[in-house]
């Protein structure tokens, strides 16, 4: 395809952003995080698990440049960030965060005003401001809410209110901390399509969460922030990992521990991926009675 073209023999980044040997600690406090090294791959969806007070919050705060790393570095597109006026404009266009109280991210009077912060703050015509609210309210599915005062909503809508904030940014990597925290089971669902539609039209997502059932059926790949550092790799393969599990404190998944069971009894062939929702069970199921 690229034939006649030769390729620039640049080697390629790991991750759209990526730190690289980071260390991070808090005024007067211990490191949180030491020489890290993090990448986020470009159309993956990556969950990021580990306990509480682990470092998920800094580690993606460092992502999205709201931290400076104290050591190491943080890389866009394998080129080191400059935390200047300009650096930090390409990086918030590039990667968005959104933080896991609402509260700490909305301000405006309404929530249309909020959403058309960001793209305003860039300088972008106001055609362009109007086009990319109305798209990331659609998104979300609360173009209805555009002009409801933020205070007013529930937690829920103000939820998606927030990460409507952080797409009309357009990013190429949308990270959330904690999203599903605090939804109802409809609200997490609803989410997810959500963030299934953004990550079909080409949105890398990242997602720190406790939900270790959620973080297998949804992401591709797993960060775990063990105390010994974060351990990446497919979401089934970390999660598989009993001493992985108990070394950062986290509980199996529920299909893993049902692809045990069946691996146990012969019903799911070593190597074979089990079932990572009672939905995907009961599809599996029939056909393995009849096989
Ligand atoms: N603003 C701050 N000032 C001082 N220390 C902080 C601050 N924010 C976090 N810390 C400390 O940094 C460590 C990591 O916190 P962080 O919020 O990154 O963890 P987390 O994995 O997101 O936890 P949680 O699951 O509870 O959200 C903790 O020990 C915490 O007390
Ligand atoms: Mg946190």
């Amino acid at each position: 395809m690229n034939a006649g073209r030769s390729p620039a023999p640049v080697p390629r980044p790991a991750g759209v952003v990526e730190l690289i040997g980071a260390g991070y600690a808090y005024e007067d406090g211990p490191a949180v995080l030491s020489d890290v090294d993090f990448a986020v791959p470009e159309g993956r969806s990556l969950a990021l698990l580990g306990r509480n007070g682990s470092g998920k919050t800094t580690l993606l705060r460092l992502l999205s440049g709201g931290l400076r790393p104290v050591s190491g570095r943080l890389r866009l597109d394998g080129a080191d960030v400059s935390y200047d006026r300009a650096g930090l404009t390409r990086l918030r266009t590039t990667v968005q965060l959104v933080v896991q109280d609402p509260d700490d991210q909305l301000f405006a009077a309404s929530v249309g005003q909020d959403v058309s912060f960001g793209p305003m703050n860039l300088g972008l015509p106001e055609a362009e401001v109007r086009e990319r609210v109305a798209e990331s309210l659609a998104a979300l599915d609360i173009t209805a809410l555009e002009d409801r005062p933020t205070h007013l909503l529930s937690y829920g809508q103000r939820k998606r209110a927030a990460i409507a904030g952080a797409v009309a940014m357009r990013p190429r990597v949308l990270i959330l901390d904690e999203p599903t925290a605090g939804l109802d089971p409809h609200g997490q669902e609803r989410l997810l399509e959500v963030l299934d539609r953004l990550r079909s039209s080409g949105t890398t997502v990242v997602m720190a969460t406790h939900d270790v059932d959620l973080a297998l059926r949804w992401a591709d790949r797993a960060a775990v922030l063990a105390p010994g550092g974060p351990r990446t790799g497919p979401v089934a393969e970390l999660l598989d990992d009993d001493a992985l599990l108990d070394a950062a404190r986290l509980r199996r998944p529920w299909g893993i521990a049902v692809g045990r069971v069946l691996r146990e009894r012969g019903l799911l062939a070593d190597g074979e991926p089990g079932p990572r929702t009672p939905e995907e069970l009961a599809a599996w199921a029939p056909a393995a009675r009849e096989g």
